[in-house]
Formats: structure tokens, sequence, C-alpha cells
């Protein structure tokens, strides 16, 4: 029998169950590489601002998405939570998306304008100032650390490579727009403009 022939033949059969992942995977994913729905930015999306840059990268090497996911589900729990649910066109300049799934702590997808950056600044020096059940670790150090302004705009060129529209005004303005400038401040215009073009929070 054919099959008998599949199953006692472990690299045919394995040879056969790569070709059915793979098939099933393009399948998948193939048309949302022309889905225009996952392709184009949201009305009014922009490339995110030098400081604010910065300042996802700073929450990339400190882990934050490792307990943060931002990625809200189109569930009626989620979005009476956290407002309206993500779309893909919210995203279409992050790279490396952030979307996560660990949720140590809660979402910060629409976390923009949720709280003062006083706050912000309270909760990243120490978060049981604010929240006294909190596990959230502390981060001193963002409030001395300054940022090297000299790589801004290399960043921003680099970006532009891969699609982000930056302008050239956009990257001859970056070194001026962060030099001085201290890594808590650039986490927080990263977590205050997070979400913010969509909201229908209730
Ligand atoms: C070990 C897990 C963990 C890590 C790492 C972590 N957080 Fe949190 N975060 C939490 C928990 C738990 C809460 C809820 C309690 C609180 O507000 O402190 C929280 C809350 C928050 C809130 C308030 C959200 C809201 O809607 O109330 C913000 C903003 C936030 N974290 C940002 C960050 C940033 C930025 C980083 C990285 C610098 C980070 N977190 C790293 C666990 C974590």
């Amino acid at each position: 029998m054919k099959h008998e022939a599949i199953e006692t033949n472990i690299s045919l059969m394995i040879i056969l169950v790569v070709v059915a992942i793979s098939f099933g995977t393009l399948v998948e994913l193939v048309p949302l590489l022309f889905d225009r729905q996952t392709n184009e930015p949201i009305a009014g999306l922009t490339p995110l601002p030098a400081l604010a840059l910065e300042g996802r990268d700073i929450y990339i090497r400190e882990g934050c998405n490792n307990c943060h996911s931002q990625m809200i589900r189109p569930l009626r729990a989620e979005t009476e939570r956290y407002g309206h649910y993500s779309v893909a066109g919210e995203s279409v300049y992050d790279h490396p998306f952030l979307f996560g799934s660990k949720r140590t702590g809660p979402d910060l997808a629409r976390v923009g304008g949720r709280y003062s950056d006083d706050w912000h600044r309270a909760h990243m020096h120490n978060p049981r100032d604010v929240v006294p059940e909190s596990n959230m670790p502390s981060y001193p150090w963002l409030f001395e650390n300054s940022l090297d302004a000299a790589v801004t705009g290399k960043k921003m060129a680099a970006l532009k490579k891969v699609g982000v529209p930056y302008s050239q005004a956009d990257i001859d303005g970056a070194e001026a727009a962060v030099s001085g400038k201290l890594e808590i401040d650039a986490l927080i215009a990263y977590l205050q403009q997070l979400g913010t073009l969509l909201r229908s929070r209730r």
C-alpha cells in the first residue's frame, strides 16, 4: 500500500511533512503580503519623531516587551480595558514589531496620553511609588544616561531604506531634536504617542 510505504520510510515522511507545512505556510502568508489592509498605514500615521524613535530603542534594550504586549485583541474584555483593538496599519513603520504575547504587565498599545509625563517619571524611577503592589523593575539609570544624538539620523536613514518615509529634513533635524536629552525623556516620548491615532476608549 502506498500509505505504508510513506509510514515506513522516515526520509520520505520528513520530506512530505516539510512540503505539507511549507504549502500551508504559503497559503497563509502570501495573501497577507498583497493585502492592502495589512500593508497600508492608517490615516495620519507618521514615522516616529527622533526622540520617540530613541525611546523605542530603549524600550527594546530594557526588554519592556518581555512583560508588555502591544496588541489589543478584538475581544470585548480587551477593548473595554484598553480601547480600540490594534490594527495592522498602525504598525507598518515598526521594525521590528513589538506585538508580543507575554503580559506580566498590562498591554501598552494605547497607553499614550493615559498618564502624565510626571506619572511616567515617578513610575519608571520606582513603580512602587505610584502602584504599591507593582512587581515591575525600577529603571533609575534612565535618569542619568544621556542619548547619543550622533546616531539618531543614521537610524532614520536605515529605516528609510526599508520603507519608513522619513524626509531628509527629519534626518537632518534628528541630532538637534535629541541632543542634551536623557534616556527617560526619549522613553516617555515613545510611550506618550503609543496608540493615540485610534482612540475611542469607552
Ligand atoms: C517584570 C515585568 C515588567 C517589565 C520588564 C516591565 N514592566 Fe511595566 N509593568 C509591569 C507590571 C506588573 C505593571 C502593572 C503595575 C504597575 O503599573 O507598575 C506594569 C505597568 C506599566 C505601565 C503602566 C501601564 C498602565 O496601563 O497602567 C507602563 C507605562 C509600563 N509598565 C511601562 C514599562 C516600560 C517602558 C518598561 C521597560 C523600561 C517596562 N514597563 C518593563 C511589569 C513589567
